[in-house]
């Protein structure tokens, strides 16, 4: 069997994204001034991203037997992601995100029902009989939370370390939250994950400071990560000192759609390849800044010259 750096278990959308100078308020009707359809999906997104920094990837996701899911598992290969886990389902369709993007990089996403919908626990379960060793299984509550803990589940049969990019936040099992090696939440989603544990009477008056360290504490994880986008980013581990990193700069800001999905992916990897927490979260903090120079999730083919 092979082994494998690591395995995601996500969604894969198509993404239809809308440039607008301005999202619609409720009852308006707006021009848009492009439109474009990529491939999307935060675990395509992720996978995508892991490979690039040059983990060995095995991607556990479905899509329909249409046009769309030809274009991802096309783009998916052409980035270096193992597809023999992607599903083709005949009487589904891809699952569309339909996303809008303002002039400052801002997003806007609404995900669809389709193919996505198949990643079910047992869709998990069968597939992890197929894998050999694995160093990190990534999973993302787009899939929801059952899902979210059958890749759990799959992380500890396996021996492998469990990362999990739990945005938005899904009522995940508490055996699911506690495996995490680390959750990835950006402060609101740690407010709401906070608030579902019933950790904090009023998780609103948590200062920004504090949400690792209160969340590490309050869900048992072995390491929370919370991004705060342009300010960085604060990182607790069980046992040890809680620090903070600065974000890397961004030379220019494009589409931020997907920057945290390229956060996610490097983590994964790097820790995959070796890297301790901080070094892996400085890795992704560079790959973050430099996703947002691009247009859609993912840029268009191939890994990135420097590995
Ligand atoms: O995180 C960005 C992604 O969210 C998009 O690619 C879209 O498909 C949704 O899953």
């Amino acid at each position: 069997m092979d082994e494998w750096d690591v395995v995601v278990v996500g969604s894969l959308n198509h993404d239809i994204v809308a440039g607008v100078d301005a999202g619609p308020s409720p009852g308006e009707t707006v021009l848009a001034r492009t439109l474009t359809r990529t491939n999307g999906g935060k675990g395509g997104n992720q996978a995508v991203a892991a490979a690039r920094a040059g983990a060995r990837v095995r991607l556990l996701s479905a899509v329909g037997a249409d046009a769309e899911g030809d274009m991802q598992v096309d783009g998916l290969a052409a980035h270096g992601v193992d597809t023999g886990g992607v599903s083709r389902e005949a009487d589904l369709r891809t699952s569309l995100a339909l996303i809008w993007v303002t002039p400052d990089g801002e997003n806007s996403i609404i995900v669809t029902p389709g193919a996505k919908d198949r990643v079910t626990p047992d869709f998990v379960r069968e597939a992890r009989r197929g894998l050999g060793r694995v160093r990190v299984v990534l999973a993302q509550s787009e899939v929801g939370p059952a899902t979210s803990d059958a890749a759990a589940a799959a992380a500890r049969d396996l021996g492998a370390r469990f990362v999990f990019s739990c945005g938005p936040v899904v009522h995940a099992a508490r055996e699911t939250l506690r495996g995490c090696d680390p959750v990835v939440v950006n402060a609101g989603e740690a407010r709401d994950l906070l608030g579902y544990v019933g950790a904090a009477a009023d998780e609103a008056s948590v200062p920004e400071a504090e949400l690792a360290t209160a969340l590490l504490e309050a869900i048992g994880a072995a390491s929370v990560i919370v991004t705060l986008g342009a300010r960085g980013s604060r990182v607790a581990v069980r046992g040890a000192e809680p620090f903070a990193l600065a974000a890397a700069p961004a030379a220019r800001v494009v589409d931020t759609t997907g920057a945290g999905d390229t956060y996610c992916g490097v983590v994964a990897a790097r820790l995959a390849l070796g890297d301790d927490l901080a070094a892996a979260c400085r890795a992704a903090s560079v790959a973050a800044a430099e996703s947002v120079g691009w247009s859609g999730a993912r840029p268009l083919t191939g890994r990135p010259s420097s590995g």
